[in-house]
């Protein structure tokens, strides 16, 4: 008996955040057991790795192995133990930020991030992994209203042009497994559009 794996992606501003309460309370009306975690953190070790990755400038890779270490230790004590249990498990990122952020935004070859994803989790892939999209000046936008801004909330337009046009690529190679939501429309309708994928799960 293996739970399900879904991931929540998009970039800041995108509206994630928001709709995460929702997708929970409908997998668990559907009677499902859930386990909700994020990326960085999810243990106390991720937790204390998220402080960092978030606040302190540091070299692309070394952002980039931080990542994947945080990511090791979140498998190893939430995400694989849950799915063995068959539990769902909801994660708020995952490696496919590591593509969009470190790769597409920073510049660290795709290939080092394929490298570290075979030697973290070769025999893991999210099941589902829900894209929040909206137009790069819409994420800026809601962003510049936003309480301090992290490190990587104060990045500029081209940044998150090149996070967008990443997470977008990802999608369109593995369609099977993501499904892309415009997130920029009523909040509503977003719901409505989670509420059809819960219900086809
Ligand atoms: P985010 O998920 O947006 O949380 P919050 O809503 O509290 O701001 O913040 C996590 C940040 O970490 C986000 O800017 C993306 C970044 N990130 C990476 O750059 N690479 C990764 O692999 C992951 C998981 C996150």
């Amino acid at each position: 008996m293996r739970g399900k794996f879904i991931t929540l992606e998009g970039m800041d501003g995108a509206g994630k955040s928001t709709h995460i309460p929702t997708i929970i309370a409908a997998l668990q009306a559907k009677g499902l057991h859930v386990v909700s975690t994020r990326e960085p953190g999810g243990t106390a070790l991720g937790e204390s790795l998220r402080d960092l990755l978030l606040h302190q400038s540091m070299h692309a890779e070394t952002e980039a192995l931080l990542m994947f270490a945080a990511r090791r230790e979140h498998i190893a004590q939430v995400i694989a133990p849950a799915l063995a249990s068959g539990a769902y498990v909801v994660s708020d990122r995952f490696s496919d930020a590591s593509f969009a952020y470190q790769s597409g935004g920073r510049g660290v070859p795709a290939v080092k991030i394929e490298q570290l994803e075979a030697w973290v989790h070769a025999d893991l892939q999210p099941d589902l992994t829900i894209l929040f999209d909206v137009p790069v000046e819409v994420s800026v936008a809601r962003l510049a209203g936003a309480r301090s801004p992290d490190k990587f909330e104060q990045q500029d337009t081209a940044f998150f042009t090149r996070i967008r046009n990443a997470y977008l690529q990802r999608a369109e190679a593995s369609p099977g497994r993501f499904r892309v939501i415009n997130g920029n429309q009523p909040i509503e309708k977003v719901e409505q559009a989670l509420m059809q994928i819960i219900a086809s799960l």
